[in-house]
């Protein structure tokens, strides 16, 4: 991704948290991970400006928001899937699932459907391996799945939009 991007993007939901970083150096983070709550992903206008509010090179910001995996830097879909790829949800037939909702939606890891409903990613232990298998949907974790919960849940969202 190319970083010196010369597009400049509105940041005004995320002013609070930029003015707060100003006099805080070091929370670089903070301001991605509200950017990324509030926009829903981190374009390269994004972060160009960002780094331009923050004084930061814009390759750090770039670097930074590479490197961590909570940072979405391409557009997600309405209907963000994190499915666990951790042990337990592994051993108890992760991959299985994954199968399934990459059959219904035609999509692959890390990519979104043409209709830009569903954005499919694996993701490492959410944090609550007694459900195994899970996965966090729109921010809500659905535990102990099969592949019929799965595919229910997919068609119930699908009908909806
Ligand atoms: S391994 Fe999936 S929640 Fe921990």
């Amino acid at each position: 991704m190319p970083c010196e991007c010369r597009e400049r993007a509105d940041l005004s939901l995320i002013a609070d948290q930029i003015e707060k970083a100003k006099s805080a150096p070091g929370s670089l983070i903070p301001v991605l991970q509200a950017a990324q709550e509030a926009y829903g992903w981190l374009s390269p206008a994004l972060l160009a400006t960002v780094a331009q509010a923050l004084e930061i090179p814009p390759a750090k910001v770039l670097g930074v928001a590479s490197f961590y995996s909570q940072f979405r830097l391409s557009p997600v879909g309405k209907h963000l899937i994190l499915l666990c790829q951790g042990t337990a949800c592994h051993v108890n037939g992760s991959k299985g699932l994954e199968e399934e909702i990459s059959a219904f939606l035609k999509i692959k890891d890390g990519e979104t459907t043409a209709d830009g409903l569903f954005t499919l990613k694996n993701v490492a232990c959410l944090g609550c391996c007694s459900l195994s298998p899970v996965m966090m949907l729109n921010g809500e974790v659905h535990g102990n799945l099969t592949k019929e919960k799965v595919r229910k849940i997919l068609e119930q969202l699908t009908v909806d939009g």
